[in-house]
């Protein structure tokens, strides 16, 4: 039987905004703007005792309210300590009611008519002046790409557990950031039983604000050392996140934690060259089949040409089984297939494969002693060991 939600364990609780919504009207945005918020939907008399102990944000809609009740409490808001920030959105706003809510450390305005896409950029501001900044420790980052030869190859997969392994081995707290980069449907929020925070379009629309504060506000904590970036499932967010967006929030992320984990999606976007030149390692990851292994060697010829001769793929042949059933090729075969040598393989173990997906959690927390962790571990053991593109380029110039 599967496990319910409600059961899985406190490091992979959601970390999706408490919004208190006062004002009916406000209903209608919880499939967009408010989509991936814990919406507590109430009454004007609850304004005046919001603290960010229980609420991370005020959303008011100035029409539902009397102008002279709603600047009272508003009034009353500003004086309280530990007030949560508000957004005032209508079509109706008074002065007064305006003036007090200027009084509160951080609050926002929007005048209607508004999209649900400005509601969210506009939460996504306050709530990022909130919250704590990540230390930037950009110096030592390291960012590895993962990505498929082919659909179902199991990229997400091992970039979870690849993250999973780095965090487990990080002593420091924030240490490592997994970003699902399948900005529309991407799956490792749900591998992870993880809720992916807030609209990543909120982010999309404002490359030049994306600041550590605001990608903390954005990230959803795995456990002490991992947090993840990943949206909500958005079918236009390809088209809605630009390409500096994008950039920028990589950079941003590699400013704030040790290890950076990309889950790159198969087909290439404006933005994806330039996330693999910024890689200290891109891993295609490829299944022990001709097709698999021949869309493993195209993908890979076509990065090493973008990237140039230094920047080789890594090969990582996913789901090898000690018995195949069926004809596969040999290793030998495989290599002769790939034009090169696979750099690293992963066992087949579909039972702690589906353990994982479907109780939520990494393959390393519901099933340690699977094939598939023990490989992975060494992989990640061996790439960590070799140096980084900062280190190489600190050496070349010394030498
Ligand atoms: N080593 C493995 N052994 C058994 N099953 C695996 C293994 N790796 C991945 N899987 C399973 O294969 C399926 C596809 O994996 P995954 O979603 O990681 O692939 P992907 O390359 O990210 O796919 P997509 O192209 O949809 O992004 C999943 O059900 C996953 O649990
Ligand atoms: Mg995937």
């Amino acid at each position: 039987m599967l496990k319910s939600k409600k059961t899985q364990p406190a490091a992979t609780a959601p970390s999706a905004p408490r919004v208190l919504a006062l004002g009916a009207a406000l209903a209608s945005l919880a499939d967009t703007a408010l989509a991936g918020a814990i919406l507590d939907q109430a009454g004007l008399d609850r304004l005046a005792a919001a603290r960010t102990a229980t609420c991370d944000l005020v959303l008011i809609d100035a029409d539902a309210w009397e102008a002279p009740a709603l600047a009272q409490a508003l009034q009353a808001l500003s004086t309280a300590p530990a007030a949560p920030p508000v957004l005032l959105v209508g079509e109706r706003l008074p002065t007064t009611v305006v003036r007090n809510l200027l009084r509160l450390e951080r609050s926002d305005v929007l005048e209607a008519p508004f999209t649900p896409e400005q509601v969210a950029q506009a939460m996504a501001a306050l709530l990022a002046a909130a919250a704590p900044a990540a230390t930037p420790q950009a110096d030592s980052s390291r960012c590895w790409a993962i990505t498929g030869a082919v659909g179902g190859a199991g990229a997400t997969t091992l970039a979870v557990e690849v993250a999973t392994t780095l965090a487990a081995r990080a002593g420091k707290e924030k240490s490592v950031c997994l970003i699902d980069l399948n900005l529309a449907d991407g799956a490792a929020a749900a591998y992870l039983g993880a809720q992916p925070a807030l609209r990543l379009a909120g982010m999309g629309a404002s490359a030049e604000r994306i600041d550590a504060a605001m990608l903390q506000a954005f990230v959803t904590p795995v456990s002490k050392q991992l947090d993840l970036l990943a949206g909500l499932r958005e079918p236009g967010a390809f088209d809605a996140i630009g390409r500096e967006a994008v950039l920028r929030m990589l950079e941003v992320a590699c400013e704030c934690y040790e290890w950076v984990i990309l889950d790159i999606p198969r087909h290439r976007r404006p933005w994806t060259l330039e996330a693999l030149s910024g890689c200290d390692e891109v891993l295609v990851v490829s299944e022990l089949t001709v097709p698999a292994l021949l869309a493993a060697r195209s993908l890979a010829d076509e990065i090493e040409e973008a990237l140039g001769p230094d920047r080789k793929p890594r090969i990582v042949l996913n789901r090898l089984a000690s018995r195949m059933f069926g004809p596969a090729p040999s290793m030998s075969e495989a290599e002769r297939a790939l034009g090169r040598k696979a750099d690293a393989g992963v066992s087949s173990d579909w039972e702690a494969a589906a353990a994982s997906v479907n109780l939520g959690g990494p393959i390393a927390q519901h099933r340690p002693k699977s094939k598939i962790v023990r490989d992975v571990q060494a992989m990640v053991e061996r790439l960590s060991a070799e140096p980084g593109r900062k280190e190489q380029a600190g050496a070349k110039r010394a030498a």
